[in-house]
């Protein structure tokens, strides 16, 4: 009977700590303190005992309630702060997480051909110029040998606008123009490009923008001849699309130049392709923006943004570059 106290808080002590949730603890607790429990049945077998051992197996009961409410106490807020931390962590949600960061864009492919050109340019010592896209009929083609009623005119599907005198101003059918500004405010020798928006009164299909991009280039200076001319646009060539890349010129007209061509590249081993207009500047064209062509001889060139990139990013379909499709811009 002495040694039933220590046997059961022993046996409390362990089915206490074996409990593993706060359920299963609150059944232990009634089971070792409740009514049936055999500490209350101990407690009521003392009233037949001799008041010695009663009084010693009491106390020990006594104490062994303690130890065990004690124990309870002890591992309940144990498991309740376990519990509470895996119900933490099953509810946690993390406020820290950037679930969809802003996508950083990018320049537009035809901006970045703009850029490698000027690059390019630059690199060959040319300055770079900008002109007015709202133009008289004067620069557009006036000044470049173009007079009123010549049969070139028909050559450029012109946009005119509704401002002063009617068929006076329009929207610059190339950036020719902007060879007469730069001759005009600057005296040779000149090396400039001109790069700069565009408008025809195209129909938009694969290869044609009503509003598209040029690059011009022109170089005034003494002796220069059509080997220059040649040799520049090789040069260029090569630096834009490779060393193995050539370039020819092929026969053509333009007003504003004489003798006129079309220059052509071909990637090593495929098609030639037609790329820009170019030839020596029409003496007229001097004259008109008072150069002496007896002093002075040049070059100019000019061609397609838009195109250049289409062939350099083999892109099907110039009207890619205007639909705004992330999908497409995302590629370059
Ligand atoms: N301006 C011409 C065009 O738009 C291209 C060109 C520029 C041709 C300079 C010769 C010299 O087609």
């Amino acid at each position: 009977m002495n040694a039933e106290p220590a046997r059961i808080e022993a046996d409390a002590l362990a089915r206490i700590a074996a409990a593993t949730t706060v359920d299963a603890l609150r059944t232990v607790g009634q089971e070792v303190l409740g009514k049936r429990s055999e500490l209350v049945g101990l407690r009521k077998q003392l009233g037949g005992l001799d008041e010695a051992t009663r009084k010693a197996v009491g106390q020990a009961l006594h104490a062994t309630t303690q130890a065990i409410q004690a124990a309870l106490v002890d591992r309940e807020s144990g498991l309740e702060e376990t519990e509470r931390g895996a119900r933490y962590e099953t509810e946690r949600l993390d406020l820290t997480e950037v679930v969809d960061p802003l996508p950083v864009g990018h320049l537009h492919i035809v901006t970045q051909t703009w850029q490698d050109l000027e690059d390019i340019f630059v690199g060959m010592g040319y300055g770079v110029a900008e002109g007015p896209e709202i133009e008289t009929d004067w620069y557009n083609f006036e000044a470049l040998n173009i007079p009123d009623s010549h049969p070139a005119r028909s050559m450029w599907d012109t946009l005119w606008v509704d401002v002063g005198e009617p068929g006076s101003m329009l929207l610059r059918t190339h950036t020719s123009n902007v060879q007469i500004h730069v001759m005009q405010a600057q005296t040779p020798p000149i090396y400039m490009v001109a790069p700069g928006r565009t408008y025809r009164r195209d129909t938009t299909d694969a290869t044609h923008l009503p509003v598209f991009h040029q690059i011009e280039g022109l170089v005034v200076d003494r002796g220069i001849t059509m080997a220059d001319l040649a040799g520049t646009i090789q040069a260029f060539t090569q630096a834009y699309f490779g060393q193995d890349f050539e370039s020819r010129l092929r026969p053509s007209y333009f007003p504003f130049t004489e003798p006129s061509a079309e220059f052509d590249i071909r990637p090593p081993g495929g098609d030639w392709l037609e790329l820009g207009g170019c030839g020596m500047v029409h003496p007229n064209v001097f004259r008109h923006v008072g150069i002496d062509p007896e002093e002075w001889t040049g070059f100019a060139f000019g061609f397609g943004i838009d195109r250049l990139a289409k062939v350099r990013y083999a892109v099907d379909d110039l009207r890619e570059f205007v639909t705004s499709d992330v999908r497409f811009l995302e590629q370059f």
